[in-house]
């Protein structure tokens, strides 16, 4: 006779089985097996691509490799002059590419701003795949009190409000078109609760579970949606070296994009992936490791600021 705590047992192990065999498929299917889908099918032949933040590190990285695979761009970032440079960047290599620009300051969340400054562009051109990249970090990991509070207010704005607003402006023509790629760019940090990064970590949770919201309220909309949670990558953000896991944005980027429509929320590259393994753990076993790296962090930063001050 099989007994109440034998079929718990059961339920337990298939759980366990079944965690362990999703965690291999995740880090083996969208990297080594999966062939890359056609974007352009996917963007049901729109031609433009949006991407925010496109002046540096991931933005800039999805802006280039979108151009090369055919696709105008409108780049939207804060510096108008770094906006001009990247716009001749690009036009210098892919000659066939329209480039438009808009200088727009994120932190400004001003709805009637965007109506004035970003809205019309969007709804003039065919949008065949919005990149909502653009997001603020700290200078350096602190306590939640003493981060000054414009920047703690910078973080959530800017990690929150621009992906939401951006992303609700363009679904109506993508609807009609039953077509379109929304790429959300959040982080690794959004699985863990990190302190001292605490405005972060939680902002990028939000873009998770909007994401993972939005794609269950359109899952019939022939809309791909993904949700990308890089961990350490090589830019004027992490100011960190490359390494085995510390990602060159290049490489980062090109795996990234091969896994549009293969896999809806993913580290991107299979070292992330391997990596962000780590998540699966026992939460307080996580957190506990987590808060000890970036303690760590803390005390470089701290030192180092310490040097530049003395
Ligand atoms: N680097 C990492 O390790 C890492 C890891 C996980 C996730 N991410 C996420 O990936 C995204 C891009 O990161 P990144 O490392 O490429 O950043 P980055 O090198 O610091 O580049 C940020 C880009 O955003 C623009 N930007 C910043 N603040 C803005 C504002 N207030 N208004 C308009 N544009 C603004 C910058 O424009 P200007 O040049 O005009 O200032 C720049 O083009 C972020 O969402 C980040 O959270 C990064
Ligand atoms: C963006 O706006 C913030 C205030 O909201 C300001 O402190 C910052 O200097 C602005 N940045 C640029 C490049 O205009
Ligand atoms: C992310 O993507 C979905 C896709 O439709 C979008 O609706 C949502 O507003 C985006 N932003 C966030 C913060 O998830
Ligand atoms: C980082 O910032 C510096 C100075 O603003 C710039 O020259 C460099 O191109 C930026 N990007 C990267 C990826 O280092």
């Amino acid at each position: 006779m099989i007994g109440v705590l034998d079929i718990f047992a059961y339920l337990a192990l298939s759980y366990i089985l079944y965690r362990f065999i999703r965690g291999i498929y995740i880090i083996i299917y969208p990297y080594l097996i999966a062939r890359p889908k056609n974007l352009h099918k996917l963007a049901g032949g729109a031609k433009w691509a949006i991407v925010t933040g496109s002046t540096d590190g991931i933005g800039k990285e999805y802006a280039i490799q979108l151009a090369q695979k055919g696709f105008n761009l409108i780049l939207i970032s804060r510096t108008q002059s770094k906006l001009d440079s990247v716009k001749a960047e690009i036009s210098k290599e892919f000659k066939n590419i329209e480039i438009e620009t808009i200088v727009y300051n994120f932190t400004n969340a001003n709805l009637n701003d965007y109506k004035k400054e970003i809205l019309p562009m969007i709804e003039k051109k065919e949008i065949g795949i919005l990149v909502n990249n653009v997001g603020l970090y700290y200078d350096y990991p602190e306590m939640f009190h003493k981060v000054d509070l414009q920047r703690t207010a910078d973080i959530a704005i800017v990690n929150t409000v621009p992906v939401t607003c951006l992303t609700a402006a363009i679904l109506p023509q993508m609807l009609k078109r039953h077509s379109g790629i929304i790429i959300n760019i959040s982080s690794g940090l959004s699985y863990a609760k990190l302190p001292y990064v605490t405005t972060y970590s939680a902002s990028k949770l939000y873009i998770n579970h909007l994401t993972s919201i939005l794609r269950s309220e359109y899952s019939n909309s022939g809309i791909t949606i993904q949700t990308l949670c890089p961990n350490i990558v090589s830019t004027n953000m992490s100011k960190m070296e490359e390494s085995f896991f510390i990602l060159n944005v290049k490489k980062m980027v090109q795996s990234s994009i091969k896994t549009i429509g293969i896999i809806d929320e993913c580290s991107g590259t299979i070292q992330h992936q391997i990596q962000s393994s780590v998540f699966g753990l026992p939460e307080f076993f996580l957190n506990f490791g987590l808060k000890f790296q970036v303690k760590e962090f803390k005390k470089v930063a701290d030192a180092e600021r310490k040097k530049v001050d003395a």
